[in-house]
């Protein structure tokens, strides 16, 4: 089949970029969850992203300790604590946000509490991401989809 020589190799790469197609399900901070002082301090959500390496397509699961909220914020909101307007989510302890990384999601990614002075007061999360396939970065997940399904329909009939 022309082309297959190619599609092979790109396949294997992206297959290993991607761990094998298996996104990786992050609980945010751990057993202590997504929650506001005193259960935190400054710090406690840097110290939980620290040295985690998170790819897009990988889940950050928000599990609300307490009454809590949750938005997508910029760097500057996020450095500022600044009250953003959309929220992704909000609810009691016990409920809680699955956040999905695009796939092609490329840097640095930013959630913060917008209730009261929770964010100043450490619950706020930054986290580096590594898209897990580089070199498709420019496409929307749909063409990305599209390619990848065309990818594996093309192997299968080899
Ligand atoms: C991250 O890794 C570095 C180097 O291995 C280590 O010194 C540091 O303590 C780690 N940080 C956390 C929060 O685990
Ligand atoms: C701290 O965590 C406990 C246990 O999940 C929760 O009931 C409480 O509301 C939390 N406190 C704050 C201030 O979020």
């Amino acid at each position: 089949m022309a082309g297959s020589s190619l599609i092979v190799p790109v396949i294997l790469a992206m297959s290993c970029l991607t761990r094998g197609g298996m996104a990786v399900r992050y609980i945010v901070g751990d057993q202590v969850g997504w929650t506001s002082p005193p259960n935190i301090t400054s710090g406690f959500y840097d110290d939980w992203a620290a040295n985690k390496t998170f790819m897009g397509g990988d889940f950050l699961e928000f599990n609300y300790k307490g009454t809590q909220n949750l938005a997508v914020a910029s760097k500057e909101e996020y450095d500022r604590c600044k009250r953003v307007p959309k929220l992704l989510g909000e609810g009691e302890e016990g409920e809680g946000y699955a956040y999905q990384l695009a796939a092609n999601a490329n840097g640095m990614h930013y959630f913060i509490s917008t209730i009261d002075s929770h964010c100043e007061g450490g619950q706020k999360l930054a986290v580096k991401v590594t898209s897990s396939v580089p070199f498709l970065t420019s496409l929307s997940s749909d063409s990305l989809s599209v390619l990848v399904s065309a990818i594996l329909s093309a192997l299968s009939i080899r």
